[in-house]
């Protein structure tokens, strides 16, 4: 057979094995060849298994044919693939794989269950592209430490573990009441309108986006207020409000917070003149039991209120009556959503790090810190995620960017940003990994239809559906900046965006976040920080 490769080629191929002396890698079914050691790179290569590992896509030059299709002589140095040097880490040295498994396992034998997932998990964790540099079960013991500290509320903060078992102790009798209003607001209102701002919006919004979808119909929309002291946004929503029938959902903990208190102001205003008296019937209060300015104004003016609970703070609130109203409201089974919270709180109450994907998670976040990563990027497919993005990013951000440490969250939305910032992630400096959040079943498809002129030469996906294309772009973007990039990727898989499995996942961040918290020895579940600009504003704005 004709040699199909030439010297000088750079390829792809998939390593087959690694041994002492070299890396085996496949190009195809029938061509395959060997990474000598001495080619692996320019520095002296102590051991080989810190540069490749089993299973692993690479890109190699081919440096000799001579020996025909299965000994090519293959190269990496030779790309002068100064990302993979980035790979070793003087301090956290370990192989790719165990020694003990070289040569005889293959990659998923060699790596734990959660890989490829135990068959009843509603998240799976996938590390089979993480890049990542030790090994995860090194971490068990200091796991166990902490999941004796969060179960036992021992921890810096654990005045504000409720969520912990909220699942068992939530006020069932508040619950109802809950679903009551719920319904009474779909009866008397065309827009609810909910007004709160960090925690106690973004939950709501996440769950009613990617629970619903981007345009869904419905008979009650939900606008999001009190968020901002945007002038041209409060104006343009009261304009857009006038002529309809509106219910006002106000939700803030403290009771003080000057976004959601001015806008709640303009919107009672408008409430009283539209409605008289019978405002009171419209507007719902979540707030703290006793504390704060809401709680007797609420009881004054004879508002529907329902309590934030002492121990569970803001960015935890989505699963209390802060999310559960709204969320309600907009017609999702809440029942569902607790039955995904409940399972998740008994799946996730294991420090076995073999069985703990949430943990899995929390370990791999500190460990891509260790080689030398600043930013975690939240990456999902499907634009009804972009507020579980902001809801990520605020429970990550608010609890453990302090003392100087933590990683920044980011967030994009592919393709869509793939035309954007995907030029920074492939390219760009080597300071983030990505962690996809994949909804393995989408809320809709379709197949791309033909076109008998195919003038836009898309026929070539005649056929194929939507989602499929929208997979084929994912794996490419995988490859992408996994194996040319050398940008690490943590897999999520979600099996599907409904209520259950929206309460499924809200707490296995809340289970990965206290956990790798807790790992950096910070407490994660105060915000002291937001305090700094609130103090200079009210200077500005003259509040005595
Ligand atoms: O997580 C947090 O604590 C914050 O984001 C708060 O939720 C946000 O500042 C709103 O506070 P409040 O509910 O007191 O109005």
């Amino acid at each position: 057979m004709k040699n199909k490769f030439r010297n000088g080629q750079i390829v792809e191929g998939v390593i087959t094995g690694v041994q002492p002396y070299g890396a085996f890698v496949s190009l195809s079914e029938d061509v395959s060849g060997l990474i000598h050691i001495s080619e692996i790179s320019d520095d002296y290569v102590r051991d080989i298994n810190y540069y490749v590992r089993q299973g692993e896509k690479i890109i190699v030059k081919i440096i000799d044919t001579s020996d025909g299709n299965q000994h090519l002589r293959l190269s990496l140095k030779a790309l002068n693939y100064s990302s993979r040097k980035q790979r070793i880490n003087e301090e956290y040295k370990r192989p790719l794989v165990p020694k003990s498994n070289l040569g005889f396992s293959t990659l998923e034998q060699v790596l734990p269950t959660w890989v490829k997932g135990r068959k009843d998990a509603m998240i799976k964790v996938d590390l089979s592209h993480a890049l990542l540099e030790g090994n995860v079960l090194d971490y068990q013991e200091e796991v166990n430490r902490i999941h004796a500290m969060i179960h036992g509320k021992t921890g810096k903060g654990s005045d504000y573990l409720g969520w912990v078992d909220w699942a068992e102790t939530f006020d069932k009798d508040e619950f109802n009441r809950i679903k009551a209003s719920a319904k009474k607001i779909r009866e008397q209102a065309d827009v609810l309108l909910v007004c709160g701002i960090g925690g106690s919006y973004l939950g709501a919004r996440a769950a009613i986006e990617m629970i619903q979808g981007t345009y869904y119909n419905d008979d009650l929309e939900v606008i999001y207020v009190g968020n901002t002291f945007s002038s041209t946004s409060i104006v343009r929503i009261l304009d857009y409000i006038k002529d309809k029938d509106v219910a006002c959902n106000v939700i803030s903990k403290s009771g003080t917070t000057t976004e959601t208190s001015l806008a709640f102001r303009l919107i009672r205003q408008f409430m009283e003149e539209k409605y008289g008296d019978q405002s009171v019937d419209r507007i719902y209060v979540t707030t703290d039991k006793e504390t704060g300015l809401l709680k007797p104004f609420a009881d004054k003016k004879g508002y529907e209120t329902f309590v934030i609970p002492d121990d569970i703070g803001g960015r935890f609130s989505v699963i209390t009556p802060v999310g559960l109203l709204p969320i309600a409201a907009a017609g999702i089974d809440i029942d569902e959503m607790m039955n995904g919270i409940k399972k998740a709180t008994a799946d996730f109450n294991n420090p076995n790090l073999e069985e703990n994907p949430a943990y899995v998670y929390a370990v791999v976040r500190r460990m891509m810190e260790k080689q030398g990563k600043d930013v975690e990027m939240f990456v999902s497919y499907e634009p009804h995620l972009l507020f579980l993005a902001e809801w990520w990013k605020q429970l990550f951000g608010e609890s453990e960017g302090k003392e100087e440490k933590g990683l920044l969250p980011a967030s994009v939305n592919f393709s869509t940003d793939l035309h954007s910032m995907g030029q920074f992630v492939q390219d760009g400096k080597k300071i983030l990994f990505e962690t996809v959040v994949l909804v393995d079943e989408p809320m809709e498809d379709m197949n791309v239809p033909s076109d008998k002129d195919d003038l836009d030469e898309l026929n070539y996906l005649e056929g194929k559906s939507l989602h499929w294309i929208n997979e084929q772009a994912f794996k490419g973007t995988l490859e992408a900046h996994e194996v040319t990039g050398n940008v690490p990727n943590v897999l999520l898989h979600i099996p599907k965006a409904d209520a259950y499995n929206f309460g499924y996942t809200v707490m296995f961040f809340f289970k990965a976040l206290a956990m790798s918290v807790y790992m950096l020895d910070v407490n994660p579940f105060d915000q002291p920080g937001v305090e700094v600009y609130k103090k200079n504003m009210f200077r500005l704005l003259g509040k005595k």
